[in-house]
């Protein structure tokens, strides 16, 4: 029984303390060990033996109380140190997408027509004649197919030039009077700075009874949403020809570079082409079968919008998947 303070001190972690513990305290340990030896103490000395061994055990078990809290604060000590987070430390962002600036610019346009109670209307990317060309009056040879250089598959079928062939089905689908947009990509056979063989369109079409839709509603209404794309800009429109549309005309907008005053981006006229339109051709109601109608419509391209809204200068970049581009409209 000699050296037990010794033992407890020496334990230098908390298993090797229970096992101190087991050893003195435990049922098989010493102490208990020299609690069994009261039996044999002749009777006169049982008292003073048992009273000085529980003096014995109460000191121990101060002694190691004290070494265990000791131990455990180290512990904990040790926990803390090794499992600490540096909450200082610097690490990457999480990455987080964007919408691209095409579909941003398209969401855009939807919207301002959404607003006026247009519906959106969608139509396949794969067309036939009819509803690409000869509804929209341009007839097999003639000269205005050239403008579209399209893709033809071998059973004559092919992908739509632009989403006009919207306008056909929805007329066809329902009845007068209709306020549509039809968004969507388009394919023709061209690849430069400004052009690609895919690129999106957003079509609008208004058809009520005769008399009730003029050129005039459809000035205001393309000249308020051009303000809304891209500000305080002049607008104007220059006669032109679609075969789908009869007068026709294009629309500018003063250049949003220069301000009017001519620069490479407007080639120094001082205006943007931005959209074509016009009065709806009789043919076309004609190919739908409508009568007693009338009806303005208008088309215009996506990137262009989204081009001169950023100041993009190459169409292509645009279809890259370059992180650096995209990037840079988050
Ligand atoms: N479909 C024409 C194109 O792709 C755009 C267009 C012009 C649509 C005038 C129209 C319109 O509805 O009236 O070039």
């Amino acid at each position: 029984m000699k050296n037990l303070e010794e033992k407890i001190a020496n334990a230098d972690s908390l298993e090797s303390l229970e096992k101190v513990r087991v050893e003195l305290f435990g049922k098989k340990g010493l102490l208990a060990a020299e609690f069994a030896k009261l039996k044999d103490i002749p009777g006169p000395e049982k008292k003073a033996f048992a009273e000085g061994l529980n003096k014995r055990k109460a000191a121990l078990q101060v002694h190691f109380d004290e070494r265990y809290e000791h131990l455990k604060a180290e512990e904990i000590e040790r926990v803390l140190r090794e499992e600490a987070v540096d909450v200082s430390l610097y690490s990457t962002l999480a990455q987080k997408g964007s919408l691209h600036p095409v579909m941003e610019t398209m969401d855009r346009i939807i919207d301002y027509f959404v607003a006026l109670n247009f519906s959106v209307e969608t139509g396949p990317m794969v067309e036939d004649d009819f509803h690409n060309f000869e509804a929209l009056n341009l007839p097999k040879y003639h000269p205005a197919r050239d403008m579209q250089d399209t893709f033809y598959f071998n059973d004559g079928s092919l992908l739509r030039t632009h989403t006009s062939p919207v306008q056909v089905r929805t007329m066809l689908e329902t009845k007068p009077p209709i306020r549509m947009i039809a968004p969507g990509s388009v394919f023709r056979r061209d690849y430069d700075l400004t052009h690609t063989p895919m690129f999106h369109q957003v079509e609008g079409l208004v058809v009520d009874e005769r008399g009730k839709v003029s050129f005039a509603n459809l000035k205001s209404i393309l000249t308020d949403f051009l303000h809304t794309m891209f500000g305080e800009v002049d607008v104007r429109f220059r006669p032109s020809f679609f075969p789908f549309t009869e007068p026709s005309a294009e629309v500018d907008i003063s250049c949003i570079f220069c301000e009017g005053k001519g620069c490479r981006v407007c080639s120094h006229t001082g205006w943007l082409e931005v959209l074509g339109c016009g009065i709806v051709d009789p043919n076309v109601f004609k190919a739908v079968g409508y009568e007693d109608v009338s009806g303005y419509a208008f088309g215009l391209g996506v990137e262009r919008f989204a081009m001169l809204i950023h100041q993009i200068p190459d169409l292509r970049s645009l279809f890259e998947g370059d992180i650096r581009l995209l990037e840079q409209f988050r």
